[in-house]
């Protein structure tokens, strides 16, 4: 089939490369002429696992191309996909205003039937909006239909979860598009991944019902690990044991510092937003939201805790991405955290193995940008880590301990158990675990 994909961000840049994969022929538009630039070299403006290979590989079998001009490219698709931007507006509610942009523009290019298929985040009933926006907009009588198809990737594997997807689901009023987009998964619907069709408003719904749902998980478990801490449980230990209830599932109870990303926290407050326009309380969305603010301010809490005043103190801080393996830092936790940590005047030196660039962006010369776990302890009263990367998991305690001012680790994704960490003498804290920052530590200069 013919493709095109508008936009090449993160959302549409998977899809188009994907598609390709599957045997397709995709377009991928958008009108950032340096991102087409670097995508026609074979590279992707965006770091994510897997992709570049498939860019490649897709481009060189010429089922893969890359133009900053909606014509051509839309007017042969068979299935044009919206994936641009859907940014906050300030009353939390998701802007259309890309996805009504890019609707009307491509209107004049719908020359004979065509499939527009939405897969940004949009408020429920923006599809319906698209498809008033090209019918105001059609140059000739054409038939056309509009689908929503949500997508339900993650960064860092965002490839496997489009190959590999728990369930695809396609929303739409026409069973003529309902039959072309099971054409265009039909590699999917092969492999017996589950296929919902339904209308418009259902697929629109299960996004934002998803991701508020796994918000909320979270949610709870930062909220049972804080009571863990006061009444002497242990959060990890109560997660698993919760989790292996197959009606719970072991996913996504890890606690933390909070969620961040460009979903959730966006997600959950547009969500939020049609609640209270809709006049249905959505008392849950909002709680989690709280929930999630209250749950960073009690981390740089933790920090004060362990640390003490913060005026002139030197801290380490290993991880900056809202999760491993991206460079993204929109909403990350580290960013309130560590807004407060220099507003209490500490000085912060921070790494992260991918963030380090971006950080930069948004910090510039406040922070001091280190090389390596050690660099960062060195002279730093505690490390804290915020990032739960895989480098983080096998720290040399031996080597951190020589290099800091006091042996102090604060652990915020619980990569450690606290017996692991106070053999080397170290000072721990962690989220859920009863007061380990208090108990008694063996004497660093007796144990050498
Ligand atoms: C999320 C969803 O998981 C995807 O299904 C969805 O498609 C995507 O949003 C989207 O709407 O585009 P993503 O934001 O990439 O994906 O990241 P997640 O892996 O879900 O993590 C989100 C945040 O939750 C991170 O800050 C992570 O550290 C945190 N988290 C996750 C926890 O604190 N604990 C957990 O147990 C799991």
């Amino acid at each position: 089939m013919k493709i095109a994909v508008i936009g090449c961000g993160y959302v549409g840049l998977v899809t188009a490369a994907c598609l390709a994969d599957f045997g397709h022929t995709v377009t991928g538009v958008d009108h950032d002429s340096s991102k087409i630039a670097l995508l026609k070299q074979g590279t992707s403006p965006i770091y994510e696992k897997d992709l570049t290979p498939l860019i490649r590989v897709n481009t060189q079998r010429r089922r893969l191309f890359f133009q900053t001009s909606l014509d051509h490219g839309v007017d042969d698709a068979e299935v044009v996909f919206i994936a641009v931007g859907t940014p906050a507006l300030d009353n939390g509610a998701a802007d259309t205003a890309q996805v009504m942009t890019v609707a009307a523009e491509l209107a004049k290019y719908i020359k004979d039937y065509k499939v527009i298929v939405n897969k940004s985040t949009v408020p429920i009933g923006a599809a319906k909006q698209v498809r008033k926006v090209i019918r105001d907009h059609l140059e000739a009588e054409v038939e056309f239909d509009v689908v929503s198809n949500p997508e339900f990737l993650r960064e860092g594997r965002a490839v496997k979860d489009f190959q590999e997807p728990d369930r695809v689901v396609i929303g739409t009023d026409s069973p003529r598009a309902q039959k072309v987009m099971s054409r265009v998964y039909a590699a999917l619907i092969k492999k017996g991944i589950p296929y919902i069709q339904t209308n418009l408003e259902t697929a629109e719904t299960v996004k934002y019902a998803s991701n508020a749902f796994l918000a909320t998980k979270i949610a709870f478990i930062n909220e049972m690990a804080n009571l863990c801490e006061t009444v002497g449980a242990d959060i990890r230990t109560v997660a698993r044991s919760m989790g292996l209830d197959h009606r719970i599932g072991l996913q996504f109870l890890n606690a933390g510092p909070g969620y961040g990303g460009s979903c959730f926290p966006k997600d959950t407050k547009a969500l939020a937003q049609i609640g209270r326009a809709s006049g249905v309380p959505l008392t849950i969305v909002e709680t989690v939201i709280t929930a999630n603010e209250e749950q960073k301010a009690r981390m740089v809490r933790k920090i004060k805790g362990m640390v003490g005043a913060l005026q002139g103190k030197t801290l380490g801080i290993l991880g900056l991405a809202f999760k491993p393996d991206t460079d993204d830092l929109r909403e990350s936790p580290a960013l309130t955290i560590i807004d407060n940590l220099l507003a209490a005047g500490a000085i912060i030196r921070v790494y992260d193995p991918q963030a380090m660039a971006e950080a930069k962006k948004i910090f510039k010369e406040t922070l001091v940008y280190c090389t390596d776990p050690y660099n960062t302890a060195e002279g730093a009263e505690a490390l804290v880590i915020i990032t739960d990367w895989e480098a983080f998991k096998s720290l040399d305690f031996i080597r951190l301990r020589k290099v800091m001012a006091s042996p102090v680790l604060i652990d915020l994704r619980n990569l450690y158990t606290p017996a692991e960490v106070e053999q080397y003498g170290f000072k721990y804290e962690n989220v859920g675990r009863a007061g380990y920052g208090d108990r008694n530590l063996p004497d660093l200069h007796k144990s050498g």
